[in-house]
């Protein structure tokens, strides 16, 4: 089963993402972390970077490699995900940004009329993350329509890392971060797919607030569907799920996590 962890607030799930985190950094100190951009990771990031702090972590090996970005922007845009995840995760953590890779860097802002440029650097950005080993932990946050990095509902659960056109709904989600103006969200965007989401080792998925709570149903307990892109974690061996009260306020089984998650053995960890 996915696991469901119901926590109080984003500093608890942050906490249990970062112990998870910097304990496989100790044991593995070039482990490789799928990052991903929004608000909800973003408590996480921070419980890390404390315990790395604390603990004086040596992460200067630690690679990345980023869910997603948008297309058309250049990298140096405030709102790229490139400058996002060197805002939020690398410089917070003290990582090599050499070291850390995100979908649209070889793009730097390429128009999507350069075809010939674009379709590459999906197939390209996989083929990295196999050279590295593959990734051992990826964060993941979700969209309000059940998206994991931007592959939309309908993107087929096998995907690689390429080219989607984003949803109405997503454009006027993320608008907030463009002075509310959905026509400065660019429309297109790279993405890992679904196929390589699921190759990672462990996947962490964080969500927060009753926005998320149709999304989470569906995931958690609806079926596998293309529809749902996040209920594809029900394929993984290793998933966990890490929601407040609001987000898991329509799930039918919450009793059941609660007390699963309650008699864990402690060796397990997450
Ligand atoms: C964007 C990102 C997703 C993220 C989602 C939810 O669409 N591409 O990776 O999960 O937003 O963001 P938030 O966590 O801010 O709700």
């Amino acid at each position: 089963m996915t696991e469901v962890i119901i926590v109080k607030n984003q500093e608890e799930a942050g906490q249990i993402y970062g112990r998870a985190v910097a304990d496989l950094i100790k044991a593995k100190p070039d482990a490789v972390l799928g990052l991903a951009t929004g608000s909800s990771p973003l408590a996480a990031y921070q419980a890390l970077a404390k315990i790395v702090k604390d603990e004086s972590i040596d992460v200067s090996q630690v690679r990345g490699f980023a869910l997603d970005e948008y297309l058309g922007l250049p990298l140096e845009h405030p709102q790229s995900y490139h400058s996002t995840i060197h805002r939020t995760v690398v410089e917070p953590l003290g990582l090599d940004p050499e070291k850390v890779h995100v979908p649209g860097d070889i793009l730097n802002g390429a128009p999507l009329e350069d075809g010939d440029k674009i379709a590459l650097a999906g197939p390209a950005y996989d083929r990295a993350i196999e050279a590295a080993g593959g990734i051992d932990v990826q964060i993941l946050g979700i969209g309000t329509d059940g998206h994991i990095g931007f592959n939309e509902p309908g993107s087929s659960l096998a995907s690689g890392t390429r080219v989607k056109t984003l949803a109405e709904q997503t454009r006027i989600d993320n608008a907030r971060f463009f002075d509310d103006d959905i026509n400065q969200v660019p429309t297109h965007c790279i993405t890992q797919g679904i196929g390589t989401v699921l190759k990672a080792r462990h996947l962490v998925l964080l969500a927060f607030g009753s926005g998320k709570a149709e999304a989470i149903e569906e995931t958690v307990e609806g079926g596998v569907s293309a529809f749902c892109p996040a209920s594809a974690l029900q394929l993984h061996p290793h998933a966990t799920i890490i929601i407040d009260e609001e987000a898991a306020s329509r799930l039918r089984h919450k009793d059941y996590y609660r007390y699963a998650f309650a008699h864990k053995p402690a060796w397990q960890g997450i």
